[in-house]
């Protein structure tokens, strides 16, 4: 079957960047001519800006056993002290480096010098437990200042760690601690969410019980942050809390130097089929895009910006945009423990206003929610801080990107839609805010040093003005170094594919439009066969955006006996509509809407008004269970599911 993926949708707006923002950018449109130059010269400069090197490096890539890659490999760093002990001895140790702001509104400000004393607290103990290089620690915590010490303590022993989402339940986090063969454990008490303490440590508990014959408990440790003052059981002699031990320890630890490609983190990602991925990445690399990334696309100035990037800490964007990039940067930003929502539907928007935050980074998904709820709700704060938006995850219709410059940008930021992925370990596609004419709904061009091209299934570059499979054509710096202890799923899932051209495929669809920007389509697998043209989700899910009763749509391609496939849409109305209008009417009025917008091809045989649609716990819609429903099939395993309860509730209102 040909790759090649039909346009249909033609977005013609255009939003140049304003002078005054220009002239103080961090990025200026040279950087893309430097980087095409020289490219590993580029990244080594980068790398020597942007880090120490405790011993410099001389190698950049090494790239003679594909795809196993190694990236300044002869240097040593310790990336704790990249993030932490050098803004001290840079005279910038009162800089704020988080504002906490708890859910039940408790809030508390801890400078560089206060983090640093309390990572090197927390790596005295970890290392009194016995962990050092060569070491795995998990880590299941809330959004907790804890959670981002824990993970630099753990760097700066030279260890690993795998934070695994507070969101998951006991097996998948017993899978995870074994998997990785963990040490220790950190975890909490609880954390606070939708205004009630959730626990956390039972599931640790759970994970670490009952083990079959064979199996062997690797886990030590377990050590305990108090956050909600819940009861929990304990484990003599296992069992430690991070309040008795942690306050007593020395502050005094000396950041020892690391190779380049020590291994920083494991971080697992669920696959289509099988058991999860533990993507590896190490540390010199890594750290360079993680930082190069956030200083250009997100245009940070450390002593002025205040930046708040809401994924939680058990995501990549939570480690590179929340942990590492932002503290290697020397950056201020806002760290929030709980759900948007609670106590009042316009949280978020009260914690911008608090803190004055200028960089705001977030995910699709969160901003239909918001536009759902309505324009009042943000309205009625003071938004005027910000001076930047950025998004991740999912597509970005070009509607919800207007609403997100308009509404909450209040019509001046700029918006970068950044394309990457946990393989990837940083930002891959985005404007630079100061440079790229921004298109609403297009992540654009590659990052300066990244090559990216869109093929056909033999490889071959498609073009301008035509769609295919998104490829990385060159290594780079963060890219993950493998699956942990599976070197052959490695190269089989990202590699293969493309074997003689050497190219990373990513699994989405993507095109490129006049310009040579860069549009994402969806995952492959998702993309529709209708009548011979292939659709993408992305394309009709932003026509149905793009009509002012929609909220939210989901499309997937569901058999049919005359076209192959037939698109049929799930669809989320904005509050306003639903109190005005009869759903059925407003399902007519979407599919007359969508045949005008793209086309007759594209018109959903079947529009279905729901109240939700089926998320991931990060945050993506998962259309595999929207395709069972529209094939009238028993809906498929659930257990990735955010919320496992709404798959009935649509399925009873497809009924
Ligand atoms: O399909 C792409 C989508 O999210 C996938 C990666 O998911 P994950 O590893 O969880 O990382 C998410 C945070 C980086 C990609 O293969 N994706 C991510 N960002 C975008 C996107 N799709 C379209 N536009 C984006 N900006």
């Amino acid at each position: 079957m040909s790759q090649q993926i039909d346009h249909l949708l033609n977005e013609d707006r255009r939003f140049a960047p304003r002078p005054e923002f220009a002239e103080n950018a961090v990025a200026g449109p040279g950087i893309y001519d430097a980087a095409k130059a020289d490219r590993l010269g580029f990244w080594a400069e980068q790398s020597r800006e942007l880090l120490h090197w405790h011993k410099p490096f001389t190698n950049v890539l090494d790239w003679t056993s594909p795809p196993f890659a190694k990236w300044f490999d002869d240097g040593q760093l310790n990336v704790a002290y990249n993030c932490l002990d050098r803004h001290v001895e840079a005279g910038n140790g009162d800089r704020v480096a988080i504002h906490f702001e708890g859910e039940p509104g408790d809030s508390r400000s801890i400078t560089y010098a206060e983090l640093t004393d309390e990572v090197k607290r927390v790596a005295n103990v970890l290392q009194s437990f016995g962990v050092g290089q060569g070491d795995r620690v998990a880590i299941y915590l809330p959004m907790i200042p804890e959670a981002i010490a824990s993970l630099l303590a753990v760097a700066r022993l030279g260890a690993a760690h795998s934070v695994v989402f507070g969101g998951f339940s006991a097996d998948s986090l017993r899978a995870r601690i074994d998997d990785a063969g963990a040490k220790v454990v950190i975890t909490a008490d609880g954390g606070y969410r939708k205004g009630k303490p959730s626990a956390l440590k039972p599931a640790v508990d759970q994970a670490l019980s009952d083990r079959g014959e064979g199996e062997q408990a690797t886990v030590e440790k377990v050590l305990v942050v108090k956050r909600t003052e819940q009861d929990v059981e304990w484990t003599e002699g296992r069992d430690v809390w991070w309040n008795d031990v942690v306050p007593d320890a020395s502050a005094d630890h000396e950041a020892e130097a690391f190779d380049a490609e020590n291994p920083l983190f494991i971080l697992y990602t669920s696959g289509t089929t099988g058991k999860p991925k533990g993507i590896l990445h190490t540390s010199g690399g890594y750290l360079t895009q993680a930082a190069f990334t956030h200083r250009n696309v997100f245009d940070l100035h450390p002593e002025s910006d205040v930046y708040w990037c809401t994924a939680d800490i058990g995501w990549i964007t939570g480690h590179s945009y929340v942990a590492y990039g932002p503290l290697a940067n020397g950056a201020t930003q806002v760290l929030y423990e709980g759900t948007p929502d609670f106590p009042n539907p316009g949280r978020w928007w009260d914690v911008i206003e608090k803190y004055g935050v200028t960089i705001f980074y977030t995910a699709p998904t969160a901003v239909r929610s918001f536009m759902k709820q309505g324009r009042e709700i943000p309205q009625q704060r003071d938004l005027s801080s910000l001076r930047l938006l950025g998004s991740v995850g999912e597509p970005i219709n070009p509607e919800a990107w207007m609403w997100f410059r308009d509404v909450i940008g209040g019509s001046v930021s700029p918006v970068v839609d950044t394309w990457w992925q946990t393989e990837t370990g940083a930002i891959m596609i985005s404007a630079l805010p100061g440079v790229t004419e921004t298109k609403p709904g297009s992540a654009q061009v590659a990052m300066p040093g990244i090559s990216i091209d869109v093929v056909d299934e033999k490889g071959e570059a498609v073009g301008n003005d035509a769609g295919g499979l998104l490829v990385v054509t060159e290594p780079w710096p963060s890219m993950l170094r493998g699956i942990w202890g599976d070197p052959d799923r490695f190269v089989e899932t990202y590699w293969k594919m493309f074997q003689d051209k050497g190219y990373y495929f990513a699994g989405d669809g993507a095109r490129l439009d006049e310009d040579g920007d860069i549009w994402l389509l969806g995952r492959v697998d998702d993309v529709m066969n209708v009548s011979g043209h292939r659709l993408s989700t992305a394309e009709i899910e932003s026509s149905l955006v793009a009509h002012e009763a929609t909220a939210e749509a989901a499309v997937v391609g569901a058999n049919d006996e005359t076209t192959g496939q037939a698109v049929v849409a799930f669809v989320i109305l904005k509050e306003s509509f639903l109190k005005e209008h009869s759903a059925e009417g407003l399902a007519n009025t979407l599919r007359t809407w969508v045949g005008e917008q793209i086309g007759p091809i594209a018109r959903p045989r079947d529009v279905y008004i729901v109240g939700e649609l089926p998320k991931t716990r990060s945050g993506k819609i998962m259309r595999r269970l929207l395709r069972d429903v529209a094939e009238g099939r028993e809906v498929g395993d659930t257990q990735t599911l955010a919320d496992t309860a709404v798959m009935s509730v649509i399925s009873a209102q497809v009924r």
